[in-house]
């Protein structure tokens, strides 16, 4: 399976407190840690590390985090030919690790610089991969665009509205796979989603046009449907560290079992065990497990 990913690299520099700060107050923290990330680069490093052979189309800063970016993304055996260094800063994400959760503010840097011309001047990445994954961490009309290209050129689009600001549901027309967590999915249909609704919200959905979706609702699993029916799948049960990067090793380890030929049922499973493991350690795109600690992580525990 070929896999291109359009999107965001980010530098995450990742403070852990114990106490959020009101407005005005100063607190301090607990540890501090320079790491690669970007919803993009997340993605395409989960499924780049589960197996896929992974192409990337974005844009990084001529500054010292792009170039570690870069070698990262390379490390990890990412095509990085698309990726292309722009005169500005690479995106920074500023993300508060508090009680196993975070809250982000993202400088789009070189993110916000992706436009259609690089869509163009990557066109044979296009051309080569099965699969084309989105997030919203790059220009709208830039995602916009390139998804039209690859349906009208028979690819598979999978789409990560995140974060969900500028997203419109025209895209969808062009979308096969959504995969949006609770939030998000509210924001798009419209009420706030509950355990008790999402069923629900997923019908909704569907009936804005994409063929599947897939909600992540956190530690409460995600609710997705398959060819003829809507199911639900838990988690693995781990102790939450640092949820950074969960939902995107989500979508890549989806990525990569879906198209690899594994059902529905099994692929999610296997994105929930990816997701898992990310959860259990900090940071974003280091915490990202291989093939191989994902498979033993499966045969050691079960999903609730
Ligand atoms: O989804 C997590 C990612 O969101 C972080 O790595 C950060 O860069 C932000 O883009």
């Amino acid at each position: 399976m070929k896999l291109l990913v359009i999107g965001s690299i980010n530098m995450d520099l990742i403070t852990e407190t114990k106490v959020l700060p009101a407005m005005g107050e100063t607190v301090f923290g607990e540890s501090f840690g320079t790491v690669c990330g970007g919803k993009g680069a997340n993605q395409a490093v989960s499924a780049a590390k589960c197996g896929a052979q992974t192409y990337m189309i974005g844009a990084v800063g001529n500054d010292m985090f792009g170039k570690r970016a870069l070698e990262n993304l390379k490390a990890n055996g990412i095509d990085v030919t698309g990726v292309k260094t722009v005169p500005t800063s690479t995106g920074v994400a500023a993300i508060t690790v508090y009680g196993g959760d975070n809250c982000i503010i993202l400088n789009k840097g070189a993110n916000a610089l992706i436009d259609k011309k690089l869509i163009d001047d990557n066109a044979d990445l296009i051309d080569k991969a099965d699969v084309v994954l989105f997030q919203l961490e790059i220009p709208y009309e830039t995602v916009l665009y390139a998804a039209q290209i690859c349906k009208s050129k028979g690819k598979t689009v999978v789409l990560n509205p995140a974060p969900i600001s500028g997203f419109s549901p025209e895209i969808l027309k062009y979308t096969d796979i959504l995969i949006p967590n609770e939030f998000e999915t509210g924001n798009i249909v419209g009420y706030t989603i509950t355990e008790d609704n999402c069923e629900r919200a997923l019908t909704d959905l569907l009936k804005l046009g994409c063929g599947q979706a897939i909600i992540t609702l956190g530690s409460k699993g995600c609710v997705y449907n398959t060819d003829s029916e809507i199911k639900r799948c838990g988690v693995y049960s781990v102790t939450a560290v640092d949820s950074t990067a969960a939902g995107d090793s989500f979508i890549g380890g989806f990525c990569i079992s879906k198209f690899n030929g594994k059902s529905d049922d099994e692929a999610v499973k296997y994105a929930s065990a990816v997701s898992a493991i990310v959860v259990s350690r900090m940071g974003a795109a280091s915490s990202i497990p291989d093939k191989g600690e994902v498979e033993l992580f499966m045969k050691e525990h079960s999903i609730s």
